[in-house]
């Protein structure tokens, strides 16, 4: 394929992650986590740094700056996301990984909305907040960190509003999406149904 796009959005913790990995190596298609890089960003910002000038001088050093899948940069990356000219500053990036030669997959919130509105194919992976709030405290539970179940939900819950009541680029499913709650599959199932909704394009 020269370019083919598979845009997943949806909240934290639905199993975009997994699902999107498990997809780009399937197909052989290179994946690009978009959540990183507002990650990367909050990072710089809880060390001090203005958004808007760590968006625009983002490189590839800080997207591997040891664990940024932390709860407290998580929610830094969603405070700062919510910066029109910080989202604008990561946009051709973005675009250009979209259209690299191969097929390419982009997760993130906002990907068949606004970044790549015309994807081959687009996904809202989603599941219930108390579901999503379950898993992410088993994930972070196991890399011990210390939290408790009532605090990573509320977390989420946090996390979801302001992602979805945001002006600029809110986390919502595109009008050509297709949902695929994962409340109820396992991850095996909800790669299945993914691959299912892929193949056909392609
Ligand atoms: O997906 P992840 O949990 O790593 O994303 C962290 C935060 O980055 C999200 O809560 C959201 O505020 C922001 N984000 C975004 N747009 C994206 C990806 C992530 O606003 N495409």
């Amino acid at each position: 394929v020269a370019s083919f796009t598979i845009a997943i959005d949806g909240p934290a913790a639905a199993g975009k992650g997994t699902i999107s990995n498990a997809v780009a190596a399937h197909f052989g298609f290179a994946h690009l986590d978009t959540g990183l890089l507002y990650r990367a960003v909050g990072r710089r910002t809880l060390e001090g740094a203005d958004p808007v000038s760590a968006a625009q001088t983002l490189t590839a050093e800080d997207l591997d700056q040891g664990d940024l899948r932390t709860a407290e940069i998580a929610q830094a990356a969603s405070k700062v996301a919510v910066i029109p000219e910080v989202r604008a500053a990561l946009v051709d990036f973005q675009r250009a990984f979209a259209r690299r030669a191969g097929g390419a997959v982009l997760d993130g919130r906002d990907i068949g909305t606004v970044i790549c509105p015309r994807a081959e194919v687009k996904l809202f992976v989603t599941a219930s907040a108390e579901v999503r709030a379950e898993r992410r405290f088993l994930e972070l539970d196991a890399k011990g960190h210390e939290v408790t179940r009532s605090q990573v939900l509320a977390d989420v819950r946090e996390r979801d509003a302001r992602d979805a009541e945001r002006s600029t680029a809110p986390m919502k499913p595109a009008e050509d999406a297709v949902i695929l709650d994962t409340s109820d599959l396992s991850i095996d199932a909800a790669l299945a149904r993914a691959i299912e909704v892929i193949e056909p394009v392609l």
